[in-house]
């Protein structure tokens, strides 16, 4: 039954506290990520330096600006939007493109995702800074993601500060009994 509250209690956080994932709870989450389902390899890069974080948000932020995509330069031109929300952590799943990488990476993030809201921290899968960092060999090459793998998602963790910025879950109407 925890189960069951766990996934309906997670929702995206887009606002942080200025406030470190505690080490113990940092573990556990990747421990978990670690027991999804899995068809291969995959990497999971954790980021948590602040100048790194902010260099991040900042190029996601002007490649939203400049992508010619309609949702991407609404979103990131309403005041205070910032892509990674403050987040003190960022991290990141990268797969060879060959195979089922981009199905083990998401597998592994929905599974830390609920491993992180069992533990009341916050969190958002995050698809834009993967895209913007794909657009950015220097960024990417502090990254010391492994060759031949490629960023494919994020996830953002941290504790939730109660105000964060508003997106509308969609209403979802997708099944079918044959
Ligand atoms: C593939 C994928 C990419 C996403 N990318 C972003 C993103 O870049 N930024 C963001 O704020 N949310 C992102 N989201 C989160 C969705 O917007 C969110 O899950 C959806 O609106 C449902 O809301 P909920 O997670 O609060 O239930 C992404 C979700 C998925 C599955």
């Amino acid at each position: 039954m925890e189960t069951l509250e766990t996934i309906k209690k997670r929702e995206s956080i887009r606002g942080y506290e200025n406030k470190e994932i505690e080490k113990e709870k940092l573990d556990i989450i990747l421990e978990m990520s670690n027991k999804a389902p899995n068809a291969g390899p995959f990497q999971i890069t954790v980021i948590q330096d602040r100048d790194i974080l902010k260099e991040l948000n900042d190029i996601t932020k002007n490649f939203m600006l400049n992508s010619g995509n309609e949702f991407f330069e609404k979103r990131a031109s309403t005041p205070g939007y910032e892509p990674l929300y403050g987040a003190p952590c960022l991290i990141i799943f990268s797969a060879p493109e060959e195979g089922f990488g981009q199905i083990n990476c998401a597998c592994s993030a929905t599974t830390m995702i609920l491993a992180a809201t069992d533990l009341n921290l916050g969190t958002c899968y995050v698809v834009s800074p993967i895209i913007a960092l794909s657009a950015d060999n220097d960024i990417t090459s502090k990254l010391n993601i492994s060759d031949g793998f490629t960023p494919v998602c994020g996830v953002l963790v941290g504790y939730p500060n109660g105000e964060g910025f508003p997106v509308e879950r969609p209403q979802i109407d997708n099944i079918n009994y044959i």
